[in-house]
């Protein structure tokens, strides 16, 4: 099977890197808007193939694509390849609003095409362990999810630059960011809440550098915290009546243990290399594509979670005051 790529930043060479370590699953064109740097980004990959038109690109003999473009980009270039026949793994969010996203999963079905979105999370195999977990902390009455960056483009942006990830334009800012790490896990973990409550840092831009929101639940609260702005340094927790689940790196689900109330402490799962969280991210996307009718119910849900969290995200970015142009 062959892929293309469209974004040539470092998250498009480690996807690259990811899907070099597996079988069967090879580089076969890359869009740049730049031909000469689509060129040597490809020569660099050990690929023939470079475009700058995404039309000629998306007709190209390639199975699929991977899409590591600026979030607003996301739902036509899917679009595009879709209609062509052509597989799509996406990075996060898939897209800006909850009708794009039905639009390109029925876009798919209807053309018996897979299309993705790229949450590592949810292809470790350690998922289902961490879920079942649960019961060991007894009844669970809050959790603390959280995922504070300090992005070095912050500092681009406070000296008067308008980094991609802090432009409207570009349906970006912390929420549409490093927000879609903290709302995963609270959805996958506890389904969606019947309540929440939002509030944000709004930058002069227009999008949120940081955000705290409250998910209430019938028997617990998730508080979710996010920044770009600030660097957190103490993980996430879910707190029961018999012990305390801590989680290291969230958005991986891993460095996982689990301290019980008597001090007594016992390990759920390690660290893991970025190289091989998105190999397996990669190979389901290909098992997706190879065995579609065995791997059917189980993209079923991811695109209904990938749905629950862009619709969740939508109202935090409404009550947060974030606005995209159209
Ligand atoms: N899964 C993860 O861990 C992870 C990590 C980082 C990012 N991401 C996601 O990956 C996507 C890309 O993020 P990024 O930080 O790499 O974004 P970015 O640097 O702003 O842009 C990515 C690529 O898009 C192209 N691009 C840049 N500005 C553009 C513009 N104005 N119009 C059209 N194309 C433009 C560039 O490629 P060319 O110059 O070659 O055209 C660039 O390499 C986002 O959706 C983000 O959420 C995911």
């Amino acid at each position: 099977m062959k892929y293309a790529i469209i974004g040539t930043s470092w998250i498009t060479q480690a996807f690259i890197d990811s899907a070099n370590t597996l079988k069967d699953f090879t580089l076969g064109g890359v869009y740049s808007r730049s031909l000469s740097h689509a060129v040597e980004f490809a020569s660099k990959n050990n690929c023939d193939y470079a475009y700058d038109d995404l039309t000629t690109l998306a007709k190209s003999g390639v199975d699929a694509v991977y899409i590591a473009s600026p979030n607003s980009l996301h739902y036509e270039q899917a679009r595009l390849f879709l209609t062509h026949g052509k597989h799509v793994i996406c990075e996060k969010p898939a897209a800006v609003w909850p009708d794009q996203l039905r639009e390109l999963h029925d876009l798919a079905r209807e053309n018996g095409l897979v299309f993705m979105e790229a949450i590592m999370m949810l292809h470790q195999p350690h998922l289902g362990t961490v879920r079942e977990s649960l019961k060991k902390l007894g009844k669970i009455g809050l959790a603390r999810f959280d995922f504070s960056q300090y992005s070095s483009r912050y500092t681009a942006y406070l000296g008067g630059d308008l980094p991609n990830i802090f432009n409207p334009e570009f349906a970006a800012g912390c929420i549409m960011d490093l927000g879609i790490y903290v709302v995963y896990p609270a959805l996958y973990l506890f389904g969606r809440p019947k309540e929440i409550v939002t509030r944000a840092s709004l930058l002069s831009s227009g999008v949120d550098a940081g955000f705290t929101s409250l998910f209430v639940y019938e028997d617990k609260q998730v508080v979710l915290t996010a920044s770009k702005a600030a660097e957190s340094r103490i993980g996430s927790e879910i707190l029961g009546d018999r012990g305390t689940m801590t989680i290291g790196t969230l958005f991986q689900l891993s460095d996982i243990g689990i301290t019980y109330l008597d001090g007594k402490k016992e390990p759920i799962t390690g660290g893991v290399p970025r190289l091989t969280l998105m190999a397996n991210e990669a190979r389901d996307f290909v098992r997706y594509i190879k065995r579609p009718q065995e791997s059917a119910h189980e993209l079923g849900a991811a695109q209904q979670l990938s749905l629950d969290v862009l619709e969740t995200l939508t109202e935090m970015r409404r009550q947060a005051g974030v606005v995209f142009p159209e």
